[in-house]
């Protein structure tokens, strides 16, 4: 879970390799480091912390070159010190890495035994030893590489400078992205698309078991010892002011604010409003081959997989199971051949998802991802991918990306609802003249943001909240409690209002508010009943209604409006007054919101 880049070509590397990690430090910030070569030598400046310390550590002790590898850390393995902080260098070489080794130890007391001694507490150091050692007993560069790739064990995107080679820089993939770029005069690797945005569009990415070497501007690529290969580039559609703030505080009221965006692109083409179908380049239903569905995803894109079950068996009529990456691979899940597996990721590289991705394949399933980031493993892994056109997403709790997965399932309600014959009529027009007006209403929704802040500053202080919903609101209710707890480090917990009566109603006094997600349905009756429990036990309530809602006001301390929409769209639109109310409250205590402690945003380890 950590960001690497480097660079080549014939400009000083460190505007690059500094603003690349800027870009990737969404993927882990507890330490960054740089290193360059001059004159022969690789020099390394590394600090714990983030990259304003590397920053200033460099601008104590600046090195020009026109080589250079840089990375960005979440610790694994090794404390996040100094000391531990990437690159790491042993002799003459030096490396960068993102992912796991996980025979490191074993590898470590070999070569201990043979005299080498070990200064970092990480899996890393591991690679520079062994590549060392490689070219100690007579190897070339390559061949060295390709040596250690053939003793280690696990995940790794990797970028090795080698003292003496002066113009050459060598990287390495296997589970981990890294994606090539090239421009007049230079070559440069980076982890994720951002980091390389602003100098090129064409993107090459490597696919697990390639190595590349980067000569100035020439790319060499091996996908096996000896065995050339071509990987074509391909063009990407962000552009760099996409992965800039713009204006906004944070990127995550940025990315809050790009939701009508985001969504309308997501919704795009697939839906044909006049015909009312929806098509998609890479998947189409066909009902008789499936006896089943599984939802499966980590984190918010968990919720919208909870989501989707609601969707798809309204529409389609197709029984649904949902499940989390880390619960389903370890749960020997009764998936067959029968059955279609959707994974939803943003990232498109969660360890957890993937790892329940293959072996839903082993069994024989189709699998569709539902994935945001171009390329990423997951797209690449599945039988067929739908993309999410949220752009890059870059705060680390994540908002439009969840909007654009809950669209990208509505579309795909309804294409498997029209497949299998049970969505049609009247209640398919009602659901497509929905979906066409949802990004519209996204927006009239974003002009009353400075209410939530009212109403977030008047709760702000509060140690705890509970979010409560029913039917298709109750997953965004979690979602709402697990953004509150991830920037503003308050616990919050969501629950189904229909279970407040087993145990959380103990908790409601007058300090303990609850948000309650109480949207027009055929079940708002037993909404407002468990909303009316919450009152007479002095408890506050903050409730999210639909505009026109006469009753909702007399009963909540606090009211929110959102505009009225089909009841199975309701999630893309309620979910947002909760997004903003976290990102109030986190505003309001002073938080990292972009770069909350302990997370990363792509989690690539298990
Ligand atoms: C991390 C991120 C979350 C994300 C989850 C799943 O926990 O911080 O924002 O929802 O991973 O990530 P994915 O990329 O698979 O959607």
């Amino acid at each position: 879970m950590c960001g690497i880049v480097g660079y080549n070509g014939s400009s000083n590397c460190f505007p690059f390799l500094i603003s690349g990690l800027k870009s990737l430090e969404y993927r882990g910030y507890d330490s960054a480091g740089v290193a360059i070569l001059r004159d022969d030598v690789v020099h390394l400046v590394k600090t714990q912390g983030k990259l304003d310390n590397l920053r200033e550590a460099f601008r104590q002790a600046p090195l020009e070159g026109v080589v250079g590898i840089g990375h960005t850390r979440w610790a694994t393995h090794g404390e996040p010190n100094d000391i531990n902080a990437h690159p790491h260098k042993f002799g003459r070489v030096t490396v960068v890495h993102n992912g796991i080794i996980e025979n490191y130890r074993e590898l470590k007391e070999t070569l201990r035994d043979r005299g080498h001694h070990f200064t970092s507490g990480t899996d890393t150091e591991i690679i520079a030893h062994l590549v060392e050692d490689a070219l100690e007993a007579g190897s070339a560069p390559l061949e060295a590489i390709w040596s250690t790739i053939g003793q280690i064990r696990g995940t790794w995107g990797i970028a090795i400078l080698i003292d003496g080679y002066p113009s050459t820089l060598w990287c390495a993939k296997n589970g981990s992205p890294l994606i090539l770029g090239q421009s007049p005069g230079e070559s440069m690797v980076a982890s994720d698309i951002p980091a390389l945005l602003a100098y090129t569009r064409e993107m090459i990415f490597l696919e697990d078991g390639d190595v590349a070497q980067l000569d100035g501007p020439d790319i060499r690529i091996w996908s096996a010892p000896q065995t050339p290969v071509t990987r074509p580039p391909q063009t990407i559609q962000w552009n760099p002011i996409m992965a800039e703030k713009g204006g906004y505080k944070h990127f995550m009221l940025k990315e809050i604010f790009e939701q009508p965006r985001s969504v309308a692109d997501t919704i795009g083409e697939r839906l044909h409003a006049d015909t009312h179908t929806v098509t998609f380049d890479d998947f189409s239903f066909v009902p008789d081959r499936f006896d089943r569905i599984f939802l499966v995803a980590c984190g918010t894109s968990y919720y919208a997989a909870l989501i989707g079950k609601y969707l798809i068996e309204a529409m389609a009529r197709m029984p649904v199971e949902v499940d989390m990456g880390s619960e389903f691979r370890y749960r020997d899940p009764l998936i067959t051949e029968r059955d279609l597996l959707i994974t939803i990721s943003q990232s498109g590289e969660t360890a957890d998802t993937l790892a329940a991705l293959s072996l839903a394949k082993s069994r024989g399933a189709t699998a569709l991802g539902i994935v945001n980031v171009l390329g990423s493993a997951i797209a690449r892994k599945s039988d067929h991918t739908i993309y999410t056109h949220a752009g890059p997403e870059i705060g680390v709790a994540s908002t439009k990306a969840f909007s654009a997965q809950v669209s990208v399932l509505i579309l795909l309600a309804i294409h498997m609802g029209i497949a299998t014959q049970r969505l049609s009529g009247q209640d398919l027009a009602d659901v497509v003249d929905a979906l066409v007006r949802l990004p519209k209403q996204i927006n009239e929704l974003l002009a009353q943001s400075a209410q939530i802040n009212v109403i977030a500053r008047r709760y702000a202080h509060s140690p705890a909240f509970l979010f409560i919903g029913r039917g298709i609101n109750y997953p965004v209710a979690l979602e709402g409690a697990l953004k509150l707890k991830e920037i503003s480090y308050v616990h919050a917990e969501g629950y189904p209002a229909g279970e407040m009566k087993h145990g959380p109603i103990a908790l409601i006094d007058e300090e303990l508010p609850v948000l309650a997600v109480a949207t027009e349905s055929n079940i708002t009756e037993k909404m407002i009943s468990n909303i009316e429990e919450v009152k007479s036990r002095r408890g506050k309530v903050i409730a999210i209604a639909t505009q026109g809602d006469v009753h909702m006001g007399s009963i909540a301390d606090d009211l929110f409006l959102v505009p009225r929409t089909h009841p199975l769209l309701q999630p893309v639109l309620t979910v947002i007054p909760l997004q903003l109310f976290a990102y109030y409250t986190a505003d309001i205590k002073g938080t990292d919101i972009d770069q909350p402690r302990n997370l990363a945003k792509s989690v690539t380890v298990e």
